[in-house]
């Protein structure tokens, strides 16, 4: 089988991260911070080991303010729904996955908060001088991805971060899709809110993820329970990160998003991207009429620009195809698993002019070879008949 769909969860997970989850589960896994006993207490300091990895890879040097969720999705909510007040106005793009465009679709159409959705150019990114044009005196928050999941395409989100800053505003970064992919500096880029999931490109199992809440932002908690500390307290506590965690942790899964994120730090982050856009090229050159496909941008980057500004993911239409008929004979004929539709962002398909079919996105991730480029490549050929 070739797996082309790491942008929707990397798979199969390293060897050494299922090993992690399985010795933590029979040797250590009870509940953090619930017991003095030494299993309680290995499992804190597990979790607490993960914020610490977390924070040297977001060069950030709060770990107590990174709180762990199910997922992006989950961090994204909090975000939003802990930081907006009614009467706010915030800034998205066209670009953005439903895990931030529902949220705040929501809370507009409830009439608590007013919303500008920015359009993008032909390169698919958001221009900062379109985010400082749609500043009002009520913007609270600019919402925006840092790696769009349907052009792969990476947004300017330090120059945003400036601009946000100055106007005295939050950014928030939906880092689902470059979490693990691309260095992020918090600071550097000004960001105020990151969420990330771990179940992709940190490699580990699902239901893991986070947010990470930079000093001039509060979240204000929605999900309030038993954080195994200050228990007579009536209320919960106001001190991160037990402020956004009620509840037991995903334990197990955290042992495994330790192992992935270990495994990436040892990589070193920056070492990955040059390998996805070589690989991104393997299939491109071993494709036989490249001009036969519809590329969204992507094919002149790859082969005039080495992939610059890209990350490991292209969105293509063969025409003569439906994306979901293509995706099912690359998957029933040549066991190459690749995701067609919409990829939970329609805006971002009005945008490429492909909604409401969608396209087929094909997606590398850590153990993409060059052999199962060229072999996808060779299935692409046979299909549009050029073999
Ligand atoms: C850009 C982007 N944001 C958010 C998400 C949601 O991630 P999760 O499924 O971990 O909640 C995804 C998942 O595909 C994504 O690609």
């Amino acid at each position: 089988m070739i797996y082309l769909d790491h942008a929707a969860t990397s798979f199969p997970k390293p060897e050494r991260v299922f090993r992690a989850m399985d010795d933590f589960a029979r040797t250590s896994a009870a509940n953090p911070g619930r017991g003095g006993h030494h299993r309680a207490t290995e499992a804190e300091a597990m979790v607490e080991d993960t914020r610490r990895l977390l924070a040297r890879l977001f060069c950030f040097s709060k770990p107590e303010r990174i709180v762990f969720t199910l997922n992006a999705t989950d961090a994204l909510n909090m975000a939003i729904k802990g930081v907006l007040k009614p009467g706010d106005h915030v800034i998205t793009s066209v670009l953005e996955h439903n895990s931030v465009s529902r949220p705040l679709n929501r809370l507009a159409a409830d009439g608590v908060i007013t919303l500008t959705r920015l359009e993008v150019g032909s390169d698919h990114r958001i221009d900062p001088g379109d985010v400082a044009r749609a500043f009002t005196p009520a913007t609270r928050l600019v919402a925006i991805t840092q790696v769009s999941n349907v052009t792969g395409t990476i947004q300017p989100v330090e120059a945003i971060g400036k601009i946000v800053r100055d106007k005295n505003a939050l950014l928030l970064v939906d880092a689902a899709q470059s979490a693990g992919v691309i260095p992020i500096t918090m600071g550097a880029a000004c960001i105020d809110l990151l969420a990330f999931t771990g179940h992709k490109a940190l490699l580990g199992p699902t239901g893991t993820g986070g947010l990470v809440v930079g000093e001039r932002a509060n979240v204000m908690p929605w999900r309030e329970g038993g954080t195994g500390g200050d228990t007579s307290s009536p209320v919960h506590p106001g001190a991160y990160p037990h402020r956004l965690e009620g509840g037991t942790p995903n334990v197990m899964g955290l042992a495994g998003l330790r192992e992935g994120i270990r495994l990436i730090l040892e990589r070193g982050v920056e070492s990955i991207l040059p390998c996805e856009r070589r690989l991104l090229a393997v299939f491109q050159g071993a494709l036989k009429d490249a001009g036969r496909f519809h590329w969204y941008g992507a094919d002149k980057t790859i082969s005039e620009q080495g992939g610059e500004g890209r990350v490991g993911l292209v969105t293509l239409n063969l025409p003569g195809f439906a994306p979901a008929e293509l995706a099912a004979i690359l998957d029933g004929q040549f066991d190459i698993a690749v995701r067609a539709g919409l990829h939970c962002a329609p805006y971002a398909h009005g945008h490429l002019g492909t909604f409401p079919d969608g396209a087929v996105r094909i997606s590398l991730g850590w153990q993409t070879t060059e052999e199962d480029m060229k072999t996808a490549a060779a299935a692409f050929n046979e299909i549009s008949g050029v073999a």
